[in-house]
């Protein structure tokens, strides 16, 4: 059975002062959990994703929690002469667990590709780290039913290459993009629906033994008040929190309705 994996992408938010508030929180929410039995700890795995600027100072805070942290992006490249980017090496050598890429404000706001995102999510890998490779259709896309074609075509271009028995080591999140930061999650209609595509492809690439093992987030608009229904889904094997991670009751509340 796969853990559900609830990750907080804080996006850039967060000074040094409110972001470290904010982990300790977290951590003490975590760390009361494990000492009354650890039922919450058992059902998620917790994963903060602040900006780069507070890595170093969030990761001593996590020793001993089982709390992931990860990086918000990565450089295609593991070294080398590319002024303000941040590599994969580098956020394996701060503690990091893991990096999201591909979302879509990198998409949007960087024009990156899927030819890009695959490098991204390859770096990823080669540094020892699990990718969280993000898909996801527009609004206008969605309204003209090529939402399963877009979901299809960005995976075919930015899955890293993995040996089919090393898909355990790569996550796939659903992101709607139209459901981003709008207050307007995606149905449960919808998010089955694209998330048993999503299975499948990925059945199509490592076999459906292997592919069951791959966690497909869900992210957009998640809230406490609709994380016990999303996460009761079939092949619904987490979330990526935006909005609702940058407050503690709430992303507690999140972590709390995992079935
Ligand atoms: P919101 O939860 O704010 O909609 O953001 C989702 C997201 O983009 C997580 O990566």
């Amino acid at each position: 059975m796969r853990q559900k994996l609830i990750a907080g992408n804080w996006k850039m938010n967060g000074l040094s002062e409110e972001g470290l508030r904010l982990a300790e929180g977290i951590v003490d929410r975590r760390l009361r959990d494990i000492e009354h039995g650890g039922e919450i700890s058992r059902a998620c795995e917790l994963l903060l994703c602040p900006p780069f600027t507070l890595l170093a100072q969030i990761r001593p805070f996590l020793g001993g929690t089982g709390i992931a942290l990860g990086g918000q992006d990565c450089h295609p490249e593991l070294s080398g002469a590319h002024t303000g980017d941040i590599s994969a090496a580098m956020l394996m050598d701060l503690g990091c667990e893991y990096v999201i890429v591909g979302h879509s404000e990198r998409r949007q706001d960087h024009g990156e590709s899927d030819d890009l995102v695959r490098a991204k999510a390859n770096a990823a890998l080669q540094a020892g780290l699990t990718p969280i490779v993000c898909i996801g259709e527009t609004e206008s896309q969605r309204e003209q039913g090529q939402t399963q074609a877009v979901l299809r075509s960005q995976l075919e271009g930015s899955l890293p290459e993995l040996d089919g028995r090393e898909a355990m080591r790569l996550v796939v999140a659903y992101e709607p993009v139209w459901a981003i930061g709008t207050g307007k999650s995606a149905d449960v209609q919808d998010v089955t629906d694209a998330h048993s595509g999503i299975r499948s492809y990925l059945a199509e690439c490592f076999g459906s033994d292997l592919a069951q093992g791959v966690r497909v987030l869900y992210g957009g608009s998640v809230k406490p008040e609709n994380a016990a229904k999303l996460l009761s889904l079939d092949n619904v094997d987490g979330a990526l929190v935006g909005g609702a991670s940058l407050k503690l009751e709430d992303f507690w509340a999140i972590a709390t309705s995992c079935p």
